[in-house]
């Protein structure tokens, strides 16, 4: 089929700017500053860092080369660069993750709907209020939470349909700038208030004492979900890149502008649940138990700052999670598309209406359908560990693989350089991270997470 059609990015800021979107999500503003504060702070910091230098990025490069270079969709792209046509088999599994994903990254989408709902009604004042038990009757509710699970997908659904220039890359546009300032705002507040000194102290000294080997297979792994890698989506989105974009500098902007999320959403939390003398908790709760509190505690003295912080903290997590689940829908978009010859328009609504339908599985399985488990894991659980643990690190080893061993080294080369006029010295420290240092890292992630 012709290209023509596919649509494209009218501009290499606009690339960055929606690949940026997929990247930073609910994995930066809750999963990231809950990593840190189980890993020692500052420490875990710089390994994630080391690990996004070393095998984050070359992946992202390998990533974008494949899918600009196909100019197809993420499953046909593999195979196209060389080796046998089985290869697509990765772009086939990339698609499947991606959209996995998006059946409980949803769910949990639909609880930032509530809490920003919640946050615009002043719901978080009062005192003596036990936001677990809150949390708990919410997220097991039969009903609410699947109502907010479907407003959120027929929104992003809403972005989908418009196209990648008016719909994906408008969104972005849109979005991204905001949810940069709105985080701004909230950690410059934050670090305001008195006693937020400890989690600022936290966040930027190191305490290597604190590190074991887990600790670097857990940022790794982090740094696998917030650069959204091997899901699809960035092969998907690169296809929409310009011929002249520098895959590199693309590369190198998606993952600073992601890091740096990261970092401030864990200078909003930190400092906060310090100056508090709350202990930041574990995972989801972290975001709608643990901060509703801090929330209500830290501005008990002046509930208006209290009452637009909760809300723009709310907002700001709605909009990372729909920039990300745009992201995470297109894929599957544009493979039925180009490979079914099925409309966009009903492409995206039966992706919509399968992720809906299975989310709601996983919705009910934190509440009514909770004795309905496999391996001890309930249906919510079960998608998480599957997609993120198993499919996640299987994927970004075959990516490895491909790239550093099988695809032709000069239509690999070609591209990331843009035939010789970019990057042409960094060529070879990117082809030697990609062939040893990623394939190695990432089968130890897998191991360490199998035998766990
Ligand atoms: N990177 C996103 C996050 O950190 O929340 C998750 C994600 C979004 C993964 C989009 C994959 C993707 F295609």
């Amino acid at each position: 089929m012709s290209n023509n059609d596919r649509g494209a990015f009218g501009s290499r800021l606009a690339g960055v700017l929606v690949t940026a979107g997929s990247a930073v999500g609910l994995g930066n503003v809750w999963r990231f500053p809950y990593e840190l504060g189980r890993n020692g702070g500052a420490a875990f910091l710089i390994i994630y860092i080391l690990c996004i230098l070393l095998f984050g990025l070359p992946l992202m490069v390998s990533e974008f080369a494949v899918g600009r270079h196909a100019q197809s969709n993420t499953a046909r792209a593999f195979g196209m660069m060389g080796g046998s046509r089985h290869w697509k088999v990765i772009g086939m599994l990339g698609v499947l993750t991606g959209t996995l994903i998006l059946c409980y990254y949803g769910v949990a989408a639909g609880w930032t709907v509530e809490y920003l709902l919640r946050a615009g009604v002043n719901g978080f004042a009062g005192d003596n209020r036990d936001f677990t038990a809150e949390f708990t009757q919410f997220a097991s509710d039969p009903v609410r939470p699947v109502v907010c699970m479907v407003v959120f997908m027929l929104v992003n659904l809403g972005v989908i349909l418009a196209g990648v220039k008016g719909g994906i890359e408008r969104g972005s546009k849109l979005m991204m700038p905001l949810l940069f300032v709105f985080i701004v705002v909230l950690a410059v507040l934050t670090v305001m208030q008195p006693g937020a000194g400890r989690g600022v102290e936290f966040l930027f000294k190191p305490d290597f004492s604190k590190v074991t080997p887990s600790t670097l297979l857990s940022a790794m792994g982090q740094s696998f979900f917030s650069l959204s890698l091997s899901m699809g989506c960035l092969c998907t989105y690169a296809s929409y890149f310009r011929k002249e974009d520098k895959l590199v500098t693309n590369a190198v902007n998606v993952a600073s502008i992601d890091t740096l999320i990261a970092i401030m959403a864990a200078l909003i939390i930190f400092p906060a649940a310090f100056s508090v003398n709350i202990e930041p908790g574990a995972g989801p709760s972290l975001v709608f138990i643990t901060l509703p509190n801090v929330f209500q505690q830290l501005f008990a003295a002046r509930p208006v700052l209290g009452y637009c912080f909760a809300l723009l903290f709310y907002l700001l997590l709605v909009l990372a999670a729909l920039t990300s689940a745009m992201g995470l829908l297109e894929v599957p978009t544009i493979y039925l598309k180009e490979e079914f010859h099925i409309r966009r328009r009903w492409s995206a609504i039966g992706c919509t209406i399968f992720c809906i339908t299975v989310g709601v599985a996983c919705s009910l399985s934190i509440g009514v359908w909770s004795e309905h488990t496999l391996f001890d894991l309930n249906i919510f659980d079960l998608f998480d560990f599957v997609t993120a643990k198993i499919m996640l690190p299987v994927g970004g080893f075959l990516i490895a693989i491909y790239t550093g061993w099988i695809c032709d080294d000069k239509l690999l080369r070609d591209e990331v350089t843009n035939h010789g006029t970019v990057a042409v010295g960094i060529y070879g420290m990117y082809r030697f991270l990609v062939r040893y240092v990623a394939p190695v890292a990432i089968l130890a992630i897998f191991v360490n997470e199998l035998v766990k």
